[in-house]
């Protein structure tokens, strides 16, 4: 239960496990929602929004969405869902993912009367990262994730709860994964100094998810 207002960040390499502890958070905390920034780009792509269709080039080249369009699109389903309400609590996953786009959202913020109070970096050994997402399907339309080797669908390649079957994202190969990597290592050095600065940045390492996720609750919990 949190007592007041929570606004996380959730920052990490592609497949360090933030879709996971997101949805680990939100079952724990039932006030918290959440944006993910690329579940909502893919949702723009399946419904052909002109949006989707300027991201979808980017996504599949593992190349970043531009700062600007991006700005725009977490800012409105922050409008869209009432999150800008100062009382509200919230993560995004994938948003900020630059300097600038970390800027931008602190200036929104700040207008809105609801700064955020923790960032927190996942930190995985990439070497562990690489074999998840040999084995990572999921299910589109929901967001949901699977691991076929940490957490599998009950029944094999379909989804738990809709029973549709699950897919392998396209920017999940080893070529276009490696591309991901290599743009979080290199965007991610200037946003850690910009929430260091501000004092709210914490890491957290591990390589499960079973051990990342306490410490991330724990610093939820620690500074309500
Ligand atoms: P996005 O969808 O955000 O992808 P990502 O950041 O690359 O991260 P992933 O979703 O791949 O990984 P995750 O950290 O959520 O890990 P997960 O929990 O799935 O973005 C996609 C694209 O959209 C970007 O490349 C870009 O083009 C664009 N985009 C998005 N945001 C943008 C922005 N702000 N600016 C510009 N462009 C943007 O876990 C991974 C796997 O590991 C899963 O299979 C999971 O089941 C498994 N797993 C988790 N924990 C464990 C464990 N303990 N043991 C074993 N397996 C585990
Ligand atoms: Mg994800």
């Amino acid at each position: 239960m949190l007592l007041k207002p929570t606004r996380l960040l959730l920052l990490g390499a592609p497949g360090s496990g933030k879709g996971t502890i997101s949805k680990r958070l939100l079952d724990n905390f039932t006030q918290l929602k959440s944006i993910a920034s690329g579940d909502v780009l893919r949702t723009q792509i399946s419904n052909g929004t002109s949006i989707g269709k300027k991201a979808e080039t980017y996504l599949k080249s593992g190349a970043l969405v531009p700062d600007i369009i991006m700005i725009d699109l977490i800012t409105k389903q922050l409008k869209d869902q009432n999150l800008l309400q100062s009382n509200a609590s919230w993560l995004l996953d994938g948003f900020p993912r630059t300097f600038n786009q970390a800027e931008q959202l602190t200036k929104v913020l700040e207008a809105n009367n609801s700064n955020l109070n923790l960032v927190v970096e996942l930190d995985v050994n990439q070497d562990i990262i690489l074999q998840r997402i040999e084995s990572r399907y999921v299910h589109l339309p929901s967001g949901r994730i699977y691991n076929l080797d940490y957490n599998p669908p009950r029944e094999p390649f379909k989804d738990d709860i809709t029973g549709e079957p699950l897919t392998k994202r396209d920017d999940d190969t080893a070529e276009v994964f490696s591309k991901r990597l290599d743009k979080y290592n290199e965007e991610i050095k200037p946003m850690r100094e910009y929430f260091q600065h501000l004092g709210i940045w914490h890491k957290v390492s591990g390589n499960t998810s079973d051990i990342i996720y306490p410490k991330v609750e724990k610093l939820v919990i620690s500074d309500n």
